[in-house]
């Protein structure tokens, strides 16, 4: 354990040197989030400290460090008509792995879907990743208080609560939704029975 607090210690060194304080505090708060939604549903909580501090180190790049890195691991060019929001998960995660050296898989795919979601077969480290950024300690919205209530109850009632809310703001605010998300969404509703 003590090897492990140092390795993460150091880690997180690196996570803040990329990052505005208040994005690193952020971090740091997931951390503990996933660490306690972890514990909960029998997931490593190592791996969840991890994933979760590393979950947003591309958060402050540049657009054009995304797009480059777009094409030079050949992803979907539809990618480019999204942004930030989606960019700093699906494309952040190949930063992650290639320069802070995470190779754990489980890791990069809880990255990689902390923007977007993924259907109910998701990885339960994933499930916690996406639980604990929308959930940890500073967030205010409002419902916040019976989003943590639910998903302490149930690990997946919480990522439909989540789905289905980003879904319903993204709509009223006549914004876009991304097409992974919109399809996540619909495979949680649609296989309710097999989850719930
Ligand atoms: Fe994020
Ligand atoms: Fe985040």
């Amino acid at each position: 354990m003590a090897v492990f607090e140092a390795n993460l210690a150091a880690l997180a060194d690196k996570v803040a040197a990329k990052l505005s304080d208040k994005r690193f505090q952020h971090c740091l708060r997931v951390k503990d989030y996933a660490v306690y939604l972890a514990e909960q549903n029998e997931v490593d909580p190592e791996q969840a400290a991890v994933a979760a501090l590393v979950h947003d180190y591309a958060k402050e790049r540049p657009d054009a460090d995304f797009l480059a890195m777009i094409d030079q691991q050949g992803l979907d060019p539809d990618l480019k008509n999204w942004g930030n929001p989606i960019w700093h998960g699906v494309v952040g995660a190949y930063f992650v792995k290639e320069e802070l050296g995470i190779a754990d898989p489980d890791i990069l795919r809880a990255v990689t879907e902390h923007t977007t979601g993924a259907g109910h077969e998701m990885a339960p480290l994933s499930k916690i990743i996406f639980m604990a950024d929308y959930l940890e300690a500073g967030r205010t919205f409002p419902g916040v208080a019976e989003a943590r209530t639910i998903t302490d109850e149930s690990l997946n009632q919480g990522v439909f609560y989540q789905l289905s809310h980003t879904l319903s703001f993204l709509a009223s605010q006549e914004k876009a939704i991304y097409p992974k998300t919109f399809d996540a969404y619909n495979d949680w509703a649609l296989n309710q029975s097999t989850w719930s």
